[in-house]
């Protein structure tokens, strides 16, 4: 396994979801079963519920978890639609709930999934097997839904440049490979040169809009707020839920939720807030954030922030 491979805060991960306790724990967010593995390694007494919506990491999962045997369920789904995954088990409330959020290195490293801008393959992104794909976003959405999504889930303040050389390029040829947008993106990025920061800083000029497009194509911010609020309703009393986000606007969701949670009702007539409506503890004042060794092996965890809260 190399050092890419290994999940993202795995220890402090572990640690807050106090899988050492055992009971029910659920990763919502399975991959390659790296974080799974670790919550199964804490305790013989732990048994794990674990979710993905890629059936290509399910199956790769399950070979890496059967020497747990029979400590292992595996389900195929959204994690929008927990409580519904999770009912039919027939199972007590689960004493942790884990989503490290985002794409898993099988996908980004495989060019035929279309994730990477690095690697040729069909313009897809799909991390589940149905909806419409990247290149359907992008041959099809009007200009300025373009914008705004490379703006809004990209962070890329070139957006309107950009939206307009997709949509007149489109007009020669249907976008279908990830090359040909990455293309595209070159173009527009070369007219203005990025200043400032040393090379290795600067990340490639593609990554905020393959970045944005594989957010919509996914529609990960809206599967969010449903399954923060459904974990908090499952989980047992002193039970855990931790999250991992690698976006802004992601940790911005879990934070305030995971505020107001933890704040409870507010009176309406005197504005003060009804402590016993609290739903949650907040464990995390600050989140919690790679080491600079943690970077160094894996890029990809640079922009990681786990948050966790207890349930009362
Ligand atoms: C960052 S990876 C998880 C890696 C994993 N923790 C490990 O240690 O290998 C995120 C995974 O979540 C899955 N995923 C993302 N959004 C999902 C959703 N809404 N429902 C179910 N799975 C989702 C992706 O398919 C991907 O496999």
């Amino acid at each position: 396994m190399d050092a890419e491979h290994i999940p993202v805060l795995r220890k402090d991960a572990v640690e807050l979801l106090a899988a050492e306790r055992g009971g029910i724990f659920v990763d919502c967010t399975l991959g390659l079963g790296g974080h799974a593995e670790a919550i199964l390694a804490a305790s013989p007494a732990v048994q794990l519920v674990g979710i993905d919506r890629d059936p290509e990491a399910l199956a790769l999962a399950a070979q890496r978890l059967a020497p747990f045997g029979a400590r292992v369920r595996l389900l195929s789904g959204n994690f929008a639609d927990l409580a519904a995954l999770y009912a039919p088990l027939g199972l007590p409330a689960p004493a942790g709930v884990l989503a490290d959020l985002g794409v898993s290195s099988l996908q980004l490293d495989r060019g035929e999934r279309g994730f990477s801008f690095r690697r040729p393959g069909p313009l897809d992104m799909r991390m589940g097997p149905d909806g419409p794909s990247a290149a359907d976003v992008v041959n099809q959405y009007p200009e300025e839904d373009l914008e705004r999504i490379i703006r809004e889930l990209g962070e890329d303040w070139d957006a309107r440049r950009l939206a307009r050389a997709i949509v007149a390029d489109r007009q020669r040829e249907a976008f279908s490979t990830t090359q040909q947008l990455a293309d595209t993106v070159a173009r527009v990025k070369r007219r203005r040169p990025v200043k400032g920061g040393r090379p290795s800083e600067r990340i490639d000029p593609a990554t905020r809009v393959f970045q944005a497009l594989r957010i919509e194509v996914n529609q990960e911010l809206a599967a969010l707020p449903k399954l923060l609020d459904e974990a908090i309703q499952l989980l047992s009393q002193d039970g855990r839920l931790v999250v991992i986000s690698y976006h802004s606007l992601e940790d911005r969701i879990v934070k305030n939720t995971l505020r107001d949670l933890a704040r409870g009702k507010v009176d309406p007539i005197t504005g003060r807030a009804q402590w016993e409506t609290q739903l949650i503890e907040v464990l995390t004042k600050h989140p919690v954030r790679p080491s600079p060794a943690e970077v160094a092996i894996n890029p990809r965890s640079r922009s990681a922030r786990l948050r966790a809260a207890r349930r009362l």
